[in-house]
């Protein structure tokens, strides 16, 4: 079943409490939380005290995406506040083979993640050590921005590996997805969908999340 996935960086932070619950009440499962340093991306949001809070009014998955430099200091921290799995990027870690066996080995799920200028074929060594695959469909940093197509090529690249080598990754997608390329990226392969601008800036965020799982549903593939 594919999950929209919410991520909060469009939301109210003063009436956080408030979003998460009509995001939940949409049918919504998965948060996605942007950790940002203002060194590896041009922005800041939120730490480990922020994640504490959120994980105290809401039973959803926490998705930590870590936006950071030298994400191995500040994994614990997430951690101990509450994250459920944590991605970080390829090109933020010099031994990324060691950050993601450092997840495992505190029990979470770990994700790797693509910008949009990284290849593929760079995570040819890591697919074995991952839980999940994110590709970024923007420059990370901002909520709002336009969708990237070569997104979809490199969703379809990687679906196709996890099959020919038999691993059972998620493949989720981050950045500039709406109504109108949701279903392009569901037909792509992917399983987890995140959107923020297109939920929290809309009149009604439990509607949308509940009409974007129904576009989702619709739009799944049948494997045979
Ligand atoms: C961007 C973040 C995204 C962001 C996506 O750097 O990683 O998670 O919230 O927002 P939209 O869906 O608005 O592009
Ligand atoms: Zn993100």
């Amino acid at each position: 079943m594919v999950q929209i996935v919410p991520s909060i960086l469009s939301a109210d932070f003063a009436r956080l409490a408030d979003e998460i619950r009509r995001v939940e009440q949409g049918g919504a499962t998965m948060l996605h939380l942007d950790i940002m340093d203002g060194h590896f991306v041009p922005n800041m949001t939120i730490g480990p005290p922020v994640v504490e809070c959120i994980r105290k009014v809401t039973q959803m998955t926490l998705d930590v995406h870590l936006m950071i430099t030298d994400p191995d200091r500040y994994i614990p921290a997430f951690i101990e506040a509450g994250a459920d799995q944590i991605s970080v990027h390829q090109e933020a870690c010099v031994h990324l083979d060691r950050t993601l066996r450092l997840i495992r080995s505190r029990g979470l799920p770990a994700g790797v993640v693509l910008n949009p200028a990284t290849p593929v074929a760079t995570l040819d060594e890591v697919l074995d050590l991952v839980d999940f695959v994110l590709i970024m469909s923007v420059n990370p940093g901002f909520g709002g921005q336009q969708f990237i197509p070569g997104a979809l090529r490199k969703i379809r690249a990687l679906d196709q590996r996890r099959r020919q080598w038999n691993l059972s990754f998620k493949l989720e997608i981050d950045g500039g997805v709406n109504e109108d390329n949701l279903a392009d990226v569901v037909r792509a392969g992917c399983d987890w969908i995140v959107m923020g601008a297109s939920i929290f800036r809309s009149p009604d965020p439990a509607a949308t999340v509940a009409r974007m799982r129904e576009i989702a549903r619709e739009a799944t593939p049948v494997r045979v």
